[in-house]
């Protein structure tokens, strides 16, 4: 079956219950678009484990700040429409903005907390946008299952916990971080960087690798990670810290001491451009 392109929510709503009705199960995986390979892996593993598989593009406008990047943010639907199309997917959802947000709108999502720290701090307001514009896509597709990055590690923790809180019946399902061969995290941002600042940006990873292989040797004690991952970005002129942290991975707190399992997730700006990524740390036992 050709894939459906829709824009318009009621439409979107009628082949739900459509699809619903036929009681089969429904994966969605929302999206910003420009997509790559870390997106379609998502993709990939709904159109396995779900009957129907819708994925949106909507570059939500209420997660970016007033000097955020929304403007410029890339778009190439016609690419994505056919990258999808021939992936297998079922329904493609590109909703107006002025759909989702109708003048006036005033209800937000908040996760109290959560949404403060890690990459919070230098993008107030950002996690409401995004718990409101996913709770709206749920509202409106209504999936038993749906699909996120390890990239985002807080957006993923955040929107696990709102769903729990809002006793949601959506499934959330996490799936590793995709990354060139070189190491560089997959991102729609990396198309910003210049071919200087994308050498550059192999900071992050590198740094993270280092982490890894402290960790590896016994090394328990976040204050040493943290000092050698960024002396090692401190060493690349064109890297400036947003932060550096290790956390642990329900309430995102600052461990001193690793025990089992912690997460260490950075926020670098590599000239004008933000990029982040994470690893999971854990003792093996
Ligand atoms: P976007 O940045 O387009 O990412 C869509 C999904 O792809 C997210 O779940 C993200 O974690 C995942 N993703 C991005 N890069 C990845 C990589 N290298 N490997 C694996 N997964 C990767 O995240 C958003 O959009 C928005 O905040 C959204 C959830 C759509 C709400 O607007």
């Amino acid at each position: 079956m050709a894939m459906k392109v829709i824009k318009k929510i009621d439409e979107m709503r009628s082949a739900i219950s459509g699809i619903k009705s036929r009681g089969i199960s429904i994966g969605f995986v929302p999206t910003m678009g420009y997509l790559h390979e870390g997106h379609l892996s998502l993709v990939r593993e709904s159109l396995r484990k779900a009957d129907v598989t819708v994925v949106s593009i909507f570059v939500n406008p209420a997660q970016f700040g007033p000097r955020e990047d929304f403007k410029e943010y890339p778009r190439d639907l016609n690419r994505d429409s056919e990258v999808l199309e021939r992936e297998g997917v079922d329904y493609l959802f590109v909703p107006e903005s002025d759909e989702i947000y109708p003048q006036g709108h005033k209800t937000y999502i908040e996760v109290y907390d959560l949404q403060d720290k890690l990459c919070g701090r230098s993008r107030p307001g950002h996690f409401r946008g995004v718990c409101t514009v996913v709770l709206k896509l749920f509202n409106i597709i209504n999936p038993d299952i749906s699909f996120f990055g390890q990239k985002d590690a807080q957006q993923a923790i955040i929107l696990k916990r709102m769903v729990k809180e809002l006793n949601l019946e959506v499934i959330i399902k996490v799936l590793p971080i995709i990354r060139e061969e070189d190491g560089l995290a997959l991102s729609s941002r990396n198309k910003y960087l210049t071919q200087e600042e994308r050498k550059a940006a192999l900071v992050l990873s590198k740094s993270l690798k280092v982490a890894q292989s402290m960790m590896e040797k016994g090394q328990r004690d976040s204050a040493a990670i943290i000092k050698e991952m960024k002396e090692i970005i401190g060493r690349e002129p064109l890297a400036k810290i947003d932060y550096v942290e290790i956390v642990d991975t329900d309430k995102l707190n600052p461990v001193a001491k690793i025990e089992k399992k912690a997460l260490v997730a950075m926020s670098i700006f590599i000239g004008k451009v933000r990029l982040i990524d994470n690893t999971i740390l854990c003792t093996k036992e």
